[in-house]
């Protein structure tokens, strides 16, 4: 039987999925992505519109751990240690891995796809030398394959074998299949241009307020709300007026224990600018988990703001079986 399961798939592909290691079916039929995790990806290449054909699929590492137990390969710090094991990344890889990773990389260098689908942390850490899954998926990630220029990046998202477990993530991985696939149109990492005011001074801060007033007073408008609070207060709010464009207003600062503002009626007038915006009758404010907000702005400010929607609790309603903290929601939502 064959040990050692090479990639496949064209040198011209644009879209490259990189799997952790080949299981028995894999190395019984000598290719990538052949037995049940094979199947499942299949099924959702196929609902987002990606032909597995057009796909370069490899490996972190061509060769099957025993038991398929990637772990058996990944030895803990002191037994590494024991063994003269060098640190790569934070893991202690053993050679098979060593020798799957370089031959990864080889394989980034000739292909040069536009994207590389990372499945499950192990393809996550052999292609940006970051670990965990769950924090990183569906995020937009510059490739560390030694030696080659970031021209390319790595989206990575949820192995099939972990989805065949936990079926309610298969909805997320389509999610960042279908980003994928919108990302391999083109190789260069394109971050949304954000325009956000950090630490304004008290003229910037009723500045915008007021532009914003206006705006008000012509009609509706949606404002996205954030309150942070330390110590049971609040250390500071922010403002968004549209998807790239936010203030953040301090309250709390680590430089002056008195406060962000010099004086008390400062801040008052401040507070009193922040809630003819997020009372005004056209505001439409949308926060989320805003109970958690709102509470603070009746308790210290006195006054109740125009809550139109709570974005954890409207994508709760939509997605019972999902995750509903911001990270999620903004690995889903936002760019
Ligand atoms: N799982 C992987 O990570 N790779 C394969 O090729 C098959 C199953």
């Amino acid at each position: 039987m064959r040990e050692y399961v090479p990639a496949i798939g064209p040198k011209s592909a644009k879209i490259m999925i990189v799997g952790e290691a080949p299981g028995a079916e894999e190395v019984r039929k000598g290719e990538p992505f052949v037995g049940s995790s094979g199947q499942l990806l299949d099924s959702m290449l196929s609902d987002v519109g990606i032909r597995r054909e057009d796909c370069f699929i490899t490996n972190a590492c061509k060769r099957r751990p025993p038991g398929n137990d990637i772990k058996v390969w990944f030895p803990t710090k002191t037994a590494a240690k024991a063994d003269g094991i060098q640190p790569m990344w934070g893991r202690y890889p053993k050679a098979q891995v060593i020798e799957g990773v370089n031959e990864l990389h080889d394989e980034i260098r000739s292909v040069q796809p536009n994207v590389i689908l990372a499945l499950g942390d192990t393809a996550l850490w052999a292609t940006t030398s970051e670990s965990g899954i769950t924090k990183w998926r569906g995020s937009v990630m510059p490739h560390r394959a030694l030696g080659v220029e970031p021209q390319t990046k790595v989206i990575p998202t949820y192995h099939p074998a972990a989805i065949m477990r936990q079926w309610g993530w298969r909805a997320v991985a389509l999610h960042d299949l279908t980003r994928a696939k919108g990302e391999s149109e083109f190789p260069q990492i394109r971050r949304p241009e954000y325009d956000f005011k950090v630490r304004p001074s008290v003229d910037e801060i009723l500045e915008r307020l007021s532009w914003i007033s206006d705006k008000l007073d012509q009609g509706p408008m949606k404002l996205s709300v954030d309150l942070e609070t330390r110590g049971g207060h609040i250390a500071c709010i922010g403002i968004a007026w549209s998807k790239r464009a936010a203030i953040c207003i301090p309250f709390m600062c680590v430089e002056r224990a008195e406060g962000y503002f010099d004086t008390p009626d400062t801040e008052f007038v401040v507070i009193r600018a922040i809630l003819a915006v997020i009372c005004h009758k056209n505001a439409r404010i949308v926060g989320q988990n805003f109970l958690y907000d709102a509470q603070y702005i009746t308790l210290y400010w006195g006054e109740i703001c125009n809550v139109s929607m709570d974005t954890m609790i409207a994508h709760h309603v939509c997605w019972p079986g999902l995750p509903k903290g911001l990270d999620f929601l903004s690995s889903i939502y936002c760019e």
